[in-house]
């Protein structure tokens, strides 16, 4: 498993933001498919890629009511090396103890390898999962675009997707039986419990919004302070706003992690300004109500300062509760587990509107997460591989 984590640690390594920058169907994300494919094989697991573009690995027949587990390869801008590749590891170490072991499964298996979770090239998180499941329709999700203004359309083609073919796969969904993704934690809750592992409760809420904020692009240095409409003023109070609406309302989050100035030049007053929010609470109806906040706040930002705002949503995601049987099975045979809830969202929380699905999670001894300081200790790995061998013998 070790080993397989230092295979890759080279891989999609972004020397400008540091961390890792691996983005769907781009040269690291390939390179990435790659090295599953063969470790895969290595274990004489038979790979294929699905209508979507997300890669099964079958241990023995494929066939219905597989115990499928995975995660996902690609990362955020500059994240870190363990979100998603450590259940990828993970689940290629599970089995191949059980291999080892001599252990014969009674229903079939696959590790399931998901494309885009992050939405870092395309915009929606948990993309390959969304088509899988079909909770995202199939027309919108070919004409995403990335920074490039590539469709996901055109992108599927170039690496042998056929764009006609995305979309909800329910030959792949009948296959699964349960899924189980075991994850680096994102946040602090293994840290303050004293535990390396956790079992998954409950997903926050969370969605995706464009901000785009309308003004006069005009002259750096002709132009008087008092004469300008300039959307980036406006975008930076109604930024404020975000963090104010969020502040007022106990356990929601808010975000704006990216920002463009459009056209972008130094000497240039922009006339335009998108910038994405991301935000999540407990539940739906709470994550509604502060986006409605940060709407009004940004509306009143932009007024203030001659300009239009307009919040789009791009995506979303209902918050999810994992599913009951399983994580009563989870303790049942993990003994004295803890569960956690998490503000991240998993493809796993994505599939449990389908099948039954469950999370395992490793300790993260910095407690940060899309970012080159996450981490995991060996120790805790080693815990998470035992924990979700387990779970396999008992499920197969
Ligand atoms: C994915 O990691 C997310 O929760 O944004
Ligand atoms: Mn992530
Ligand atoms: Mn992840
Ligand atoms: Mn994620």
């Amino acid at each position: 498993m070790l080993a397989g984590l230092a295979e890759i640690a080279e891989v999609g390594r972004d020397s400008r933001r540091s961390g890792y920058s691996r983005h769907l169907w781009q040269a690291a994300d390939l390179e990435l498919r790659s090295w599953f494919v063969e470790r895969a094989e290595r274990l004489g697991l038979d790979v294929e890629t699905d209508r979507n573009g997300n890669l099964w690995a079958w241990w023995g027949q494929p066939g219905t009511d597989a115990v499928v587990t995975g995660s996902h390869l690609d990362s955020v801008p500059g994240g870190g090396a363990y979100d998603g590749p450590l259940g990828v590891v993970s689940s290629l170490e599970a089995i191949a103890r059980l291999q080892a072991s001599g252990f014969v499964a009674s229903r079939p298996c696959a590790i399931l390898m998901f494309a885009e979770e992050e939405g870092s090239r395309f915009g929606v998180a948990c993309l390959g999962s969304r088509l899988l499941a079909g909770a995202i329709d199939a027309d919108q999700a070919r004409a995403l675009t990335d920074r490039d203004g590539v469709t996901l359309a055109e992108a599927a083609r170039t690496v042998g997707v056929d764009p006609a073919h995305l979309g909800v796969d329910r030959d792949a969904l009948a296959r699964i039986g349960l899924f189980i993704e075991l994850h680096v934690e994102q946040g602090r809750g293994l840290i303050d419990l004293g535990q390396p592992v956790a079992v998954a409760s409950s997903i926050l809420a969370h969605g995706r919004w464009r901000l785009t904020v309308t003004g006069q692009g005009n002259h750096a240095g002709a132009t008087t302070m008092a004469e300008r409409r300039d959307p980036m003023v406006a975008a930076a109070a109604a930024i404020v706003g975000v963090q104010t609406a969020a502040r007022n309302r106990s356990g929601t989050r808010a975000t704006i992690g990216r920002i463009e100035a459009i056209p972008g030049g130094t000497n240039v007053i922009a006339s335009r300004v998108d910038a994405w929010l991301d935000a999540r609470a407990e539940t739906d109806e709470e994550t509604r109500l502060l986006v409605a906040d940060i709407a009004a706040r940004a509306q009143q930002a932009a007024a203030q300062n001659g300009c239009s705002a307009t919040l789009t949503e791009e995506s979303w995601a209902g918050a999810v509760q994992f599913h009951p049987g399983l994580r009563e099975r989870f303790a049942q045979a993990l003994g004295q587990v803890p569960e956690l809830a998490t503000g991240a969202g998993h493809d796993a929380g994505v599939l449990a509107a389908r099948v039954p699905s469950a999370m395992l999670f490793v300790r993260n001894p910095t407690g940060i997460s899309h970012a080159p300081e996450e981490f995991a200790e060996v120790a805790d790995c080693v815990a998470g591989v035992d924990a979700l061998e387990l779970l396999l013998r008992e499920l197969l």
